[in-house]
């Protein structure tokens, strides 16, 4: 498939070469595509990883199947709206941000919880994309091999209106080795996976580490 991942971070890199690696052509988005060419923490990934074309969020997202929005949560949804409404239409639009704000220091705060979330807050803002909340729950590097944790067949989730786009996700997951893909539902239900960051971040700081990821025992 053609997927394009939005933002240059740990988690747009990972997921990036990740995808690459399953045989999928993918291109990153960034806000500032020569000045993120000369970053150092990108120049040395992108070293292992040249085939991967940089463009604007804009140009990136022309002509993906799968648009990737791995920017951070404070700017998602501007960065969403900076795509546009047209360029996103019916494509499949995964949600990996989460809503945290540092602002008050460690641990952090979530900027949206409880009645709304960022994964509802991008769907509004382009109606006719197809927003799947997806992988946010764990680490970038647990993302794409989640048999970096325990005996690999730990849980994640999928959350969003569209069914077959739902599919598409799982499918992509699927590929990283993810077995257990608990659907919740609709785009509403990106609520609850978000606000698990909130107990996520006080275990990384219990466990000293981000190596780790629920299991759903039924
Ligand atoms: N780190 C993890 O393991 C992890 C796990 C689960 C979910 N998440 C979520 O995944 C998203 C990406 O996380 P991350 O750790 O890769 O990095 P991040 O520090 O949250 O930033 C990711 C990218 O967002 C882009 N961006 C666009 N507008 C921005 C602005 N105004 N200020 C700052 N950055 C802006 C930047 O890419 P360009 O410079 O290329 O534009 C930046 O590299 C976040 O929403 C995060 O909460 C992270």
């Amino acid at each position: 498939m053609r997927i394009t991942v939005l933002g240059t971070g740990v988690v747009g890199r990972t997921l990036a070469a990740g995808f690459e690696r399953n045989g999928h052509l993918v291109t990153l988005g960034t806000r500032d595509p020569a000045g993120t060419s000369h970053r150092d923490d990108f120049s040395e990934w992108a070293g292992q990883h040249g085939a991967i074309p940089l463009a604007t969020y804009a140009d990136a997202a022309a002509d993906a199947e799968v648009v990737v929005n791995a920017t951070n949560g404070a700017a998602s949804v501007s960065t969403i709206e900076g795509v546009g409404a047209e360029k996103l239409a019916g494509k499949v639009l995964v949600d990996v941000s989460n809503p945290l704000d540092f602002s008050q220091g460690f641990p952090p705060t979530l900027s949206v919880k409880d009645t709304d979330s960022l994964g509802e807050q991008i769907q509004r803002a382009v109606p006719t994309a197809r927003v799947v909340k997806a992988f946010n729950t764990v680490n970038a590097a647990v993302m794409v091999d989640p048999r970096l944790v325990g005996d690999g067949d730990t849980t994640v989730f999928v959350a969003g209106d569209d069914e077959a786009a739902k599919e598409t996700v799982r499918g992509l997951m699927t590929e990283f080795g993810w077995s257990d893909i608990v659907d919740m539902g609709g785009i509403g239900a990106a609520r609850g996976l978000e606000m698990w960051i909130a107990l996520w971040v006080r275990l990384m700081g219990t466990f000293g580490t981000p190596m780790f990821n629920l299991k759903l025992v039924r």
